[in-house]
């Protein structure tokens, strides 16, 4: 199966997917409803979905031979550049020291902070290779990155910077987030809302007008940034017209989610300590709630996310790997789509529209990309299974055949 060029004077689209399975993901669909038939792309778009073929030429023709097509998965939460791991405090944890204390002593973000300081901006994107390799195998076509391990002006710009040179070494797409309140940085421990001061007199203004970042997040807890902070730092955001975003409810009950619903956020994320106020708050604001099962599992938590609250509200549920040094580390979206399964209780289908279609709308990207529909960007993952629900079950098995980039297949 080898993408043949056919000669045509004038062809009229540029690529026909022939004698596909797909699952489109549009949010209207009840069910998977797998539907079988030929994908025509022009421009990296979706031009044409039909049941049998159109008598109209293609420029190039690829026979899928009924393998299942969905579309490219996105991962929106992920901390993929830094440097050094975090090894030692894995073991230190399961010898019974918790997540908190390795970072009210120096430790945890920071120690991340201080490697990743120390790493060139080439280095930072070479290191995060790899990992994003991991994630490309898993059928990821668009990525978001976030700063915060960086917490100077300089090392902030340098991870956006280290973030988004990625996409001229892999065919992949990224969203960058500027998280610069991820910690209070060592230079600032008795002084955090002087850090505030930075991030929002300096940081903010340069990445806003330099165009290094898409959306802005807070970590807002105990350990991160309280309501007041988080506050100020939307604020800023929001003058210099960018999205917002945040880590919000992971180990205890803030009301982050509510705020970053009030403004306007695009998704709150984490939320295990939500409670039924902030599940409303999402609900009215259309704030996306994306789920992290794998820092849930590697922290040990036990404290589940309310989903069922978050399904009455009909919140829209996201999913993602979260993928850091600390809490998560996992290049792996299948993985996570298993573990949204067996830890929290979701379907297979909505752990698919949780990478798809509301991952999507968790970057501000849900007109263009995370569906297979007409318009929308050619974006797409390749398979070689039956059902979708396959997804969220074997792990560990190569099943990816072919990733489509704007009508651009890749086999990585
Ligand atoms: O999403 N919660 C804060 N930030 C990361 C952890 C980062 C780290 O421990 O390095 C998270 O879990
Ligand atoms: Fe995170």
């Amino acid at each position: 199966m080898t993408l043949s060029t056919q000669d045509f004077a004038s062809p009229q689209y540029d690529l026909h997917l022939a004698n596909v399975r797909f699952v489109s993901m549009m949010p209207n669909d009840e069910g998977y409803q797998v539907q079988q038939g030929h994908i025509y792309i022009t421009q990296g778009k979706i031009a044409a979905i039909c049941s049998s073929p159109l008598p109209d030429k293609a420029q190039h023709s690829l026979d899928c031979q009924n393998k299942l097509v969905t579309p490219g998965l996105i991962d929106c939460h992920t901390h993929l550049i830094y440097a050094g791991n975090r090894a030692n405090e894995f073991e230190m944890r399961l010898n019974g020291v918790p997540y908190q204390t390795i970072a009210k002593q120096g430790g945890g973000i920071l120690s991340t902070v201080k490697a990743t300081r120390q790493a060139s901006q080439e280095q930072l994107t070479e290191l995060a290779l790899p990992r994003l390799d991991g994630l490309l195998a898993s059928g990821v076509t668009s990525i978001e990155i976030k700063s915060g391990y960086g917490l100077t002006l300089k090392d902030e710009v340098k991870m956006l910077r280290a973030a988004k040179a990625l996409e001229s070494y892999r065919k992949v797409r990224v969203s960058t987030t500027l998280l610069a309140a991820h910690a209070v940085p060592p230079e600032f421990t008795h002084e955090p809302d002087q850090y505030i001061d930075l991030v929002c007199s300096e940081i903010i203004p340069y990445v806003a007008q330099e165009k290094l970042a898409d959306s802005v997040d807070v970590f807002c807890e105990s350990i991160g940034f309280d309501l007041e902070q988080t506050e100020r730092v939307f604020q800023t955001a929001q003058q210099h017209g960018l999205a917002v975003k945040g880590h919000t409810e992971q180990l205890s009950n803030l009301g982050g989610s509510a705020l970053t619903a009030r403004y306007g956020g695009l998704s709150a994320d984490h939320i295990e300590f939500l409670d039924e106020q902030g599940v409303q708050a999402m609900a009215k604001a259309g704030t996306v709630a994306t789920l992290l099962p794998g820092a849930f599992y590697f922290l040990r938590e036990t404290q589940l996310p309310p989903i069922d609250l978050l399904r009455q509200h009909h919140v829209p549920l996201a999913l993602s790997t979260d993928l850091n040094p600390g809490t998560s580390p996992f290049a792996d979206l299948t993985m996570m789509m298993n573990m949204g399964c067996t830890l929290f209780g979701l379907t297979p289908e909505e752990t698919l529209r949780g990478v798809t279609s509301v991952a999507a709308q968790a970057l501000g990207v849900s007109n263009s990309r995370g569906q297979i529909a007409l318009g929308f960007d050619a974006d797409l993952a390749i398979w070689d299974i039956e059902h979708p629900a396959e997804l969220s079950y074997l792990q560990g098995v190569k099943r990816l055949y072919a990733r489509l980039i704007q009508g651009e297949v890749s086999y990585v």
